[in-house]
């Protein structure tokens, strides 16, 4: 996939600035600002408990900042106006735990957000889901139940759900980490046929070879901060940070 250097040229879709996230004593993110670029990939590593999830989710106000800005299209967004709204029908998650709803057929999963957010009628938005469970190699499923697909299959059914709502960006945390290593391997190849698209997205991830071979900027957190940022040629091949430089010398890196 080929990669413009001048990732500092493409408009910036959704933003952060001075995030800070406390949990009692504890302060999960202390002071990041991030910007997440039109068509680019940033993928966003460190150890664990260092504060990934945590910026993710004030990303999309599924935890208020306790200090810090988002803006969403160069709005500042606050809990409860509209601008939130707006935030969470545009920016669409994928998680972890794929979250589908058990009791819905694939399909419907899909047609959700589309019937419930946007008024799409029931038929309408069944194409629409078919088309996009075609698009994530899912055509034949789409009668199912959730808990009748393999992980890698709820997972990729989870990303043709979030992007049922047409988002201007895609937030993942962790899509890979519930699941066998091979099918790991389906996900990341749909989830790269989106980068390829230009999807705008932002990915926290393990899967080092991942980043390097996809993302325009690799973030590494650690403690709550970013430890360092840049192109992944620079991050993980040439770290210039002795804390980077030990993430990505570990056995697997
Ligand atoms: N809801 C919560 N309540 C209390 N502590 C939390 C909560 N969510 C996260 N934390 C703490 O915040 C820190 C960062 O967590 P997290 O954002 O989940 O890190 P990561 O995703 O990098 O593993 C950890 O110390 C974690 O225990
Ligand atoms: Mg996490």
């Amino acid at each position: 996939m080929p990669r413009d250097p001048e990732i500092k040229e493409a408009a910036v879709v959704l933003e952060c600035r001075g995030i800070v996230k406390r949990f009692g004593g504890v302060t999960a993110v202390d002071g990041i600002s991030l910007e997440i670029r039109a068509g680019r990939v940033t993928a966003i590593l460190g150890p664990s408990g260092s504060g990934k999830s945590t910026l993710l989710r004030c990303l999309n106000f599924l935890e208020v900042p306790d200090a810090g800005k988002v803006l969403f299209e160069g709005v500042e967004v606050h809990a409860r106006d509209r601008a939130l709204d707006g935030l969470r029908s545009r920016v669409g998650m994928v998680f972890q735990q794929f979250n589908l709803f058990p009791h819905m057929r694939v399909w419907e999963n899909v047609a959700l957000g589309p019937r419930v957010i946007r008024k799409v009628p029931r038929e309408e938005a069944r194409l629409l889901s078919l088309g996009l469970l075609e698009r994530v190699g899912l055509s034949d499923k789409a009668d199912a139940h959730p808990l009748e697909l393999s992980g890698g299959q709820q997972q990729r059914a989870a990303i043709a759900r979030a992007l049922a709502m047409e988002p201007a960006a895609l937030l993942f945390d962790e899509p890979t980490s519930a699941l066998d290593p091979e099918l790991t391997g389906e996900v990341l190849a749909v989830m790269r046929a989106l980068a390829a698209e230009g999807m705008t997205m932002a990915v926290v991830t393990h899967e080092v070879a991942f980043a390097r071979a996809v993302a325009h900027e690799v973030v590494l957190m650690d403690a709550g901060r970013v430890v360092e940022r840049g192109p992944p040629s620079q991050v993980i091949d040439a770290p210039s940070n002795e804390r980077a430089a030990r993430f990505f010398s570990k056995p697997g890196a």
